[in-house]
C-alpha cells in the first residue's frame, strides 16, 4: 500500500499562472507530493468540492514592526500581519529590515530578525531598506547579505530620513548589478513634494487633502523618469514600487519599449480609491493618507489596463499599519496633524487578493491566471522564493488557498484581523473569497477564522531573482 498522505485536498480546480485542470492534491511534509486522481489514502482528507485550488498569495510589499522616529508605532507586528495575510489567502510576505542612519545594514537585519521570529505563522522573507549607503555598507555589508540571501532591496528617492541622494542611488544600483539582487524604487521627487508643501501651509492648507495636492503624478513621473535613466547607466533591471497612475504608467512603457528591464507593482489603494477619499477639509481623510497618493478615476483606469496588458509584474499590499484613534499613528499624540505630519500609509494585507480577484478576475478585466501570476507566481520569481513559493507543482510548499469565486462579503474592519483600527474599505462589498487557507499543509485560517499558530512560519532566504 502507498505511503498515508498527511493531507488530500479533492476536488478542487486547481489554477496557476498558466494552467486549470481538475486534480485532487496530495501532501507530505508540508510539500505537495502529488497531483492527480485516485491519490491516497490520507490521514486528513478536505473536500474542495466547488472550490478553486490557488497558490496561497505572496505579499511581496508590507512593512510590519517597522521601527518609527517622531512618536510613531505601527499597530501590527509578525503575529497579528501574518495572522490577517493568512486569513486573505496570503501565505508568504516580505516586509522590509530598514537601515537606520548611522546603523551597520547587519544589525538593521539582525534587529529584524529578533521582531520576527517566533511570531510569524506563515513564511516571511526581508527586503532591506538602505538608507546609509557608506562604503562599509557598499563594498562590504550589502554584498554579504546578497550572498546570504538578502537578495532585494528598496531605495527611497523621498522622505527626508529615507531618502537617498542620486548618487547614492548609482552605487547601490552598482552593487545589486554585481551581486545579481533586484533594487525596488520609490520614485517621489524630494524636493518637488517640500517646495509644494511649504506653499501649501503657508496658505493654511493643512487638512489630509492637500497631501495629494503636494504630490502630483508630475513628481512621481519626474522621479520615475530619473530612476529608469539610472536604471539604463548602470545596466540593471530595478523594479518601481506602489506605481499610482497613467504618468508613471508611460514611462514605464516607454522605457521597456527601449528594450530596458523596467518592472513595476500596484497596490489595491490605486484600484480602489481616489483624491477624493482623502476628505474636503474634515480630517477622516488622513485613513487614506498614502504615498504616492490614490489619483481619479481616469487613473484608476490606466492602472486596471496596465494590470490587464502586463505593465505590472507585481499586485502588493503595501500594508503601512498606522492606526487612526491613536496617539502613535495618524492622530499623533492624539491630535489631528497637518498633512505633511500624517504617517503615510494604509492597512491591505487581507483585503488584498479580494480586492483584486473581485473587480480583476469577475469584473472581467484580467484573467485567474494573470490574477495568480499578479499575487503569487511573479513576486515569488522576482523575490527568488520560486518554485518552493507561487505555484502548485510536485516539490512546491503545500500553500494553498481554496477560493470560493462567487462568495460576497462586505468587508467591515470588525471582520479583519489585523490591529489596525480601520480598513479603508470599509463597507465594500467583493466577490470571491479565499475561504481556506494552507501554509505548508496546516490550515491556517477558515470562513474568517484564524486557526494558524504564531512561530509556525519560517524564514525564507532568497535566491537570485529571475528576471
Ligand atoms: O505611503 C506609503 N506607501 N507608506 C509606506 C512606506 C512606503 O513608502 O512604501
Ligand atoms: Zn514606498
Ligand atoms: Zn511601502
Amino acid at each position: 500500500m502507498a505511503q498515508e498522505l498527511d493531507l488530500l485536498i479533492t476536488g478542487a480546480e486547481i489554477v496557476t499562472a498558466a494552467d486549470r485542470f481538475r486534480a485532487d492534491i496530495g501532501i507530505q511534509d508540508g510539500k505537495i507530493v502529488a497531483l492527480g486522481t485516485a491519490l491516497g489514502p490520507a490521514r486528513k482528507t478536505v473536500d474542495a468540492s466547488g472550490l478553486l485550488a490557488l497558490p496561497g498569495g505572496v505579499d511581496a510589499h508590507c512593512h510590519l514592526d517597522q521601527p518609527q522616529g517622531f512618536g510613531l508605532r505601527m499597530a501590527d507586528d509578525f503575529v497579528s500581519g501574518s495572522r490577517s495575510a493568512a486569513c486573505g489567502g496570503t501565505t508568504t510576505i516580505i516586509p522590509f529590515a530598514a537601515q537606520l542612519k548611522g546603523q551597520s545594514l547587519r544589525a538593521a537585519v539582525e534587529d529584524y530578525h529578533q521582531r520576527a521570529g517566533g511570531k510569524s505563522c506563515i513564511d516571511y522573507a526581508f527586503h532591506m531598506i538602505v538608507v546609509d549607503p557608506t562604503p562599509e555598507v557598499l563594498e562590504q555589508e550589502l554584498p554579504a547579505l546578497i550572498r546570504e540571501g538578502y537578495t532585494s532591496f528598496k531605495v527611497y528617492m523621498t522622505y527626508d530620513d529615507l531618502k537617498l541622494n542620486d548618487r547614492q542611488i548609482l552605487n547601490v544600483l552598482d552593487v545589486a548589478r554585481q551581486g545579481g539582487a533586484l533594487v525596488m524604487v520609490h520614485a517621489e521627487n524630494s524636493d518637488c513634494i517640500s517646495w509644494l508643501t511649504d506653499r501649501l501651509v503657508a496658505d493654511g492648507k493643512t487638512t489630509p487633502q492637500y497631501h495629494a495636492v503636494s504630490r502630483p503624478q508630475a513628481v512621481e513621473r519626474e522621479a520615475t523618469h530619473r530612476a529608469i535613466t539610472f536604471s539604463e547607466l548602470v545596466d540593471v533591471p530595478i523594479l518601481i514600487v506602489h506605481v499610482s497612475g497613467s504618468e508613471a504608467i508611460e514611462q514605464i512603457r516607454w522605457a521597456r519599449g527601449r528594450g530596458q528591464r523596467i518592472y513595476a507593482e500596484t497596490c489595491p489603494q490605486y484600484l480602489y480609491l481616489t483624491a477624493e477619499d482623502l476628505g474636503h477639509g474634515d480630517y477622516e481623510g488622513a485613513k487614506c493618507v498614502c504615498s504616492p497618493p490614490p489619483r481619479d478615476e481616469a487613473n484608476q483606469e490606466a492602472v486596471w489596463r496596465g494590470l490587464a496588458h502586463n505593465v505590472f509584474s507585481v499586485f502588493s499590499s503595501d500594508h503601512a499599519p498606522f492606526s487612526y484613534e491613536d496617539p502613535h499613528g495618524k492622530k499623533l499624540r492624539g491630535k489631528e496633524q497637518k498633512f505633511q505630519y500624517i504617517p503615510n500609509g494604509i492597512p491591505g494585507l487581507e483585503t488584498r487578493l479580494p480586492l483584486l480577484f473581485s473587480g480583476g478576475v469577475n469584473g472581467g478585466r484580467i484573467s485567474i491566471h494573470q490574477f495568480v501570476a499578479l499575487t503569487s507566481t511573479q513576486p515569488a520569481k522576482l523575490y527568488g522564493l520560486y518554485p518552493r513559493k507561487g505555484s502548485l507543482m510536485v516539490g512546491s510548499d503545500a500553500d494553498i488557498s481554496l477560493w470560493d469565486p462567487d462568495r460576497k462579503v462586505v468587508i467591515s474592519n470588525t471582520m479583519l484581523h489585523h490591529d489596525v483600527d480601520y480598513t479603508p474599505y470599509e463597507g465594500r462589498t467583493v466577490t470571491g473569497w479565499p475561504v481556506m487557507t494552507f501554509s505548508r499543509g496546516e490550515l491556517v485560517s477558515r470562513e474568517f477564522e484564524f486557526l494558524g499558530t504564531a512561530g509556525k512560519g519560517e524564514f525564507l532566504p532568497c535566491d537570485k531573482p529571475m528576471l
